[in-house]
């Protein structure tokens, strides 16, 4: 008997097959809806490499984006440091069960698409994160994806990057595709530059900061 594919590269490869590199995180998320899938990065509490840079980071009120928000616990987390939060996630669903599960939260949940974001948050925030969703869509969309992050950062800002590390990790078919340290070391393009590059969790993950 073989072991059956995650949901998640199911839905991926059909998504990829016709030419979409994000339709299926909404799929996923609407078949976790109805008890079908499981979405397999969904923790019930925040990144903790992003909450421990949180509480030595206040916000003081500073522009925060997330991108990727999932179910909203980094975003919240972001925002109980005292960051003003834009987060965005390309899935209805994703966005729609975050404001559900904080409804009482100041942070602005919004659907949107990284490859093709709103022209005013171009250079707009002081703080960008971006943890494992880059990765998540086929290398063909990188640089592309790579360029909008770096271009949402403020002057004087800091972008913090995570993903997994190709170096430490073996070859498998994506979902995800991990990024090697030029892949990473690359969100220094127009104007923005690198502060810190290490490796977290046994060399798993980068963890890369920026400012601009
Ligand atoms: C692998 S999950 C990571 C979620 C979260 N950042 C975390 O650390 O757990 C990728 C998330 O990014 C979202 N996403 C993927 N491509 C995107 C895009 N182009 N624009 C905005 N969100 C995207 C997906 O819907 C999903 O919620």
């Amino acid at each position: 008997m073989t072991t059956p594919d995650p949901a998640d590269r199911v839905l991926a490869r059909a998504s990829l097959a016709e030419g979409d590199p994000t339709g299926w995180f909404e799929r996923l998320y609407t078949a976790a809806a109805r008890g079908e899938a499981e979405v397999p990065w969904t923790r019930g509490k925040p990144n903790p490499e992003l909450a421990a840079w949180a509480r030595r980071h206040p916000g003081e009120g500073r522009r925060a984006l997330l991108v990727g928000s999932a179910l909203g616990d980094d975003a919240e987390q972001l925002a109980a440091a005292g960051w003003a939060v834009t987060a965005f996630d390309v899935a209805p669903t994703a966005v729609e069960s975050a404001r559900a599960r904080f409804p009482e939260s100041r942070v602005d949940y919004v659907v949107a698409d990284l490859l093709n974001p709103p022209g005013e948050w171009h250079h707009a925030f002081d703080l960008v994160v971006e943890i494992i969703n880059i990765q998540a869509m086929p290398r063909a969309f990188r640089a592309a994806a790579v360029a909008a992050l770096a271009g949402f950062l403020a002057p004087g800002g800091t972008a913090l990057v995570s993903e997994v590390a190709e170096e430490n990790n073996e070859p498998e078919p994506g979902p995800p595709w991990p990024f090697s340290r030029a892949e990473i070391e690359s969100v220094a393009q127009d104007g923005v530059r690198l502060v810190s590059l290490e490796t977290i969790r046994d060399g798993d993950r980068y963890w890369a900061t920026f400012t601009r």
